[in-house]
């Protein structure tokens, strides 16, 4: 019996192939870096010059020497891109890739939380609009977070937002009182308790792997075992390539396994929960980046007042590992 071709979602294979040679050939003719999340489609991410977490791709950002940026990931990552580098072009795919996280708070309820606790130092994941970042004082990424709070001096109050999930992580580590805005991300609150106890309990031939947006976080934290452990994406993929353990399951989005595979071919990577997908970041399609770099569309642009402001935030993010 002769099987159907496989039709992935977002084109039959040799249609993306064809793509994919157009995208590079686009790239190379407009002198263009693509920048890709770790949780885009496949063949973004195979295309892609350099493919990283939120902290990877902002340095990336910030030391191109390319013309053009196009930023294959959500709006908050290519404005922060278009605020490093105010001198070059930065478009994204699809102007819709939004992110629930990001819309959990707005720059007016950040300065009425400010009024509140006068003298507080702000600190502001980096799934935040400009206008948020420009009310803080420092930003940070799951990367990053823990450093960022230990480098604020341990008499001065901290409010940290919009991640509930995250903040609570980083009383955890750190020993620090926060006080945390009651933000979440509908894809990682998602990843329940029972998710993660399930494999616990199930696969103990597996390490886990959890980042620290997720829902079940905190269930993962109270395992206190060594096979458990909060990373961020890019700590997901450096862990898992030094691990001596062939197993892992990996609660976040899933199009992180996509990545892990490629950078570990003979380990074998299983999503806490299948269900784990952004919808916003798979807006991103291999059509809409050459459509992207063919148009130069669609750019990303920060008013300069709102970029100023938020500048030494994110630098200061950048500047810590
Ligand atoms: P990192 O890539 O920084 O771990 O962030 C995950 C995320 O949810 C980005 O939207
Ligand atoms: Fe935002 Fe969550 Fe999607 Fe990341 S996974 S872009 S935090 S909605």
């Amino acid at each position: 019996m002769t099987l159907p071709p496989v039709t992935l979602p977002n084109g039959a294979p040799d249609e993306l192939a064809g793509l994919e040679e157009e995208v590079a050939a686009l790239a190379a003719e407009r002198r263009a870096v693509l920048l890709a999340h770790n949780y885009q489609v496949p063949e973004v991410q195979d295309v892609a010059h350099y493919v990283g977490d939120s902290l990877g791709l902002a340095r990336q950002a910030a030391a191109t020497s390319a013309e053009i940026i196009v930023f294959c990931g959500v709006h908050f990552m290519a404005e922060t891109a278009a605020i490093l580098s105010p001198d070059k072009t930065v478009l994204i795919p699809d102007p819709d890739a939004g992110c629930s996280l990001a819309a959990m708070v707005t720059a007016e309820q950040l300065r009425g939380w400010k009024a509140e606790h006068p003298g507080a130092v702000v600190v502001s994941y980096v799934n935040t609009s400009a206008e948020v970042k420009a009310e803080s004082d420092y930003c940070c990424t799951s990367g990053n977070a823990r450093a960022v709070i230990e480098a604020i001096p341990a008499d001065r109050e901290i409010l940290f937002l919009p991640d509930f999930f995250l903040g609570l992580w980083l009383e955890r580590v750190t020993g620090r009182k926060l006080r945390i805005w009651m933000g979440e991300c509908h894809v990682h609150a998602g990843i329940r308790p029972d998710d993660i106890t399930r494999w616990h309990d199930e696969a103990p031939d597996a390490e886990l792997l959890v980042h620290p947006e997720c829902g079940c976080a905190s269930q993962a934290m109270a395992f206190g075992d060594e096979r458990t452990r909060i990373l961020s994406t890019e700590g997901m993929v450096e862990f898992a390539k030094k691990s001596p353990k062939d197993r892992f399951v990996v609660a976040t989005e899933v199009g992180i396994i996509h990545r892990l595979a490629k950078e570990a071919p003979a380990k074998r990577f299983e999503p806490a929960n299948p269900a784990a997908s952004c919808r916003y970041m798979k807006m991103i399609t291999l059509a809409k980046v050459r459509d992207s770099l063919r148009d130069t569309k669609h750019v990303v642009s920060v008013p300069p007042d709102v970029a100023a402001r938020a500048r030494g935030a994110i630098e200061r993010m950048v500047a810590i590992s």
